[in-house]
C-alpha cells in the first residue's frame, strides 16, 4: 500500500515499512507542505506519517478521510484534530516513551546551562570579552538541595525529576490533575497546587502537553508569583508560556533565568531579545534529537502504520476510543 511521509525519517522506520511491502512517498523539500499540497499528495495514499508540524486539521482530514491510518513521528499530537480523526474513524498513533530520556536530558542540560549562564558565557568569549577575572562576576546559581517543580509529571517529567534527584538531591514537587503515585513513592514527590508550584519552585520545568487548558498558562500573573531566583524551563511546547510575559519577567527580574527548547513561534527569529539575555539558554526544539531516540521514534511510527494498514489496533494509539466503540 502507499504511505506518504511528510519529512525524511530515519532509515530504521523506512526499512520496516518497505519490508512490510509498502511503497513510500517522501516529501524531501526543506519546507512545510501547505495544507492543500498535503491534501493533493495524500489523494492516492493509504496512510500518512506526519514527521514535523504539519497541521492535520478538520479540512485536511475531511479531504483525506480515505486514509486508513495516520502515524505521528512525535509523542505530541497538538497539531492533529484528534476529535475529527476519531469521528472519521481514522486511527492516529504516536511515539510515547521512547523520547522521555532524551527530552529529560535536554531539560536537565538547559537547567544546568541556565544556572551557570553557559550559553551567554560562550558568546562573550566569541565576542572577545573574556577579560579581567573578577571574583564577583559571572556568578550562577547552585542547584544542590533546591526544589524542582514539575508542571505535568508524566513520563518525561519523571525522567527529569529522577535526574535532578540523583544529581543534586533536589526536592520534587509537581502539579498534575491526578496523583503520580509512582513518583511520590520513588522520589518522595509532592503534589501541590499550581500557585504552590509557582511560589515554591527554584527550578520550574514544563512537561505537559499543549491543550486549551495549558496554552498560555505561564503568563504575566504566573511569572509574577515565582521566586526572583527561579529558573523556568520549557521543553514541551512553546505556546504553554507567553513569550512576551517571559521576556518581561526576566527583564524586570521577577525570575532569574529561562531555558527553552521550544518557542512560539518556531523557528524563533534571530533578533528575539531573549537571545541576548545572560541568563537565558535557547535550543531549536532538539529534545528528542539523538540517533537512538529518533531511530526508536521511526520504528514506532512504522509499527503504527503497519498495524493500521492491516486493520489491526495500533500499538500506540492516540484515539483508542475508536476501538472501544467497535468492541461495544
Ligand atoms: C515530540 O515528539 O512531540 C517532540 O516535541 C518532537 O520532537
Amino acid at each position: 500500500m502507499n504511505v506518504y511521509i511528510t519529512r525524511v525519517i530515519p532509515d530504521e522506520g523506512v526499512q520496516l515499512l518497505k519490508n512490510a511491502g509498502h511503497t513510500l512517498n517522501v516529501w524531501e523539500e526543506k519546507r512545510n507542505l501547505t495544507r492543500d499540497e498535503l491534501i493533493e499528495k495524500c489523494k492516492d495514499q493509504d496512510a500518512l506519517v506526519v514527521a514535523g508540524f504539519n497541521q492535520v486539521d478538520e479540512t485536511f482530514l475531511t479531504a483525506a478521510s480515505h486514509l486508513k491510518v495516520i502515524a505521528l513521528h512525535s509523542v505530541g499530537f497538538d497539531n492533529i484534530d484528534v476529535a475529527t480523526a476519531t469521528r472519521l474513524r481514522i486511527p492516529v498513533g504516536n511515539t510515547p516513551g521512547v523520547l522521555s530520556g532524551a527530552t529529560a536530558d535536554t531539560a536537565f542540560l538547559l537547567m544546568l546551562a541556565t544556572s551557570r549562564r553557559a550559553f551567554y558565557m560562550h558568546k562573550t568569549i566569541a565576542a572577545g570579552k573574556w577579560g579581567f577575572f573578577e571574583p564577583t562576576a559571572d556568578l550562577g546559581i547552585q542547584l544542590n538541595g533546591k526544589t524542582l517543580g514539575i508542571f505535568g509529571l508524566g513520563s518525561i517529567g519523571l525522567e527529569m525529576a529522577r535526574r535532578c534527584k540523583a544529581a543534586y538531591g533536589m526536592n520534587v514537587i509537581y502539579h498534575n490533575r491526578g496523583n503520580n503515585h509512582g513518583a511520590e513513592k520513588e522520589l518522595d514527590a509532592k503534589k501541590v497546587s499550581f500557585e504552590e508550584l509557582l511560589q515554591q519552585s527554584d527550578v520550574l520545568s514544563v512537561h505537559t502537553a499543549l491543550s486549551t487548558e495549558t496554552r498560555g498558562r505561564f503568563n504575566r500573573e504566573a511569572f509574577g508569583q515565582m521566586k526572583p531566583s527561579a529558573i523556568f524551563i520549557n521543553t514541551a511546547r512553546g505556546p504553554i508560556h507567553d513569550e512576551a510575559a517571559l521576556l518581561e519577567a526576566l527583564q524586570e527580574k521577577k525570575i532569574w533565568g529561562a531555558g527553552l527548547d521550544v518557542t512560539d513561534p518556531e523557528p524563533m527569529s534571530p533578533g528575539n531579545p531573549l537571545l541576548d539575555l545572560p541568563t537565558v539558554c535557547i535550543l531549536p526544539h532538539i529534545g528528542s534529537a539523538t540517533v537512538e531516540t529518533r531511530n526508536a521514534m521511526a520504528r514506532l511510527a512504522a509499527q503504527n502504520i503497519i498495524a493500521g494498514l492491516k486493520g489491526e489496533r495500533l500499538p500506540f494509539p492516540v484515539n483508542p476510543e475508536i476501538y472501544e466503540a467497535q468492541e461495544l
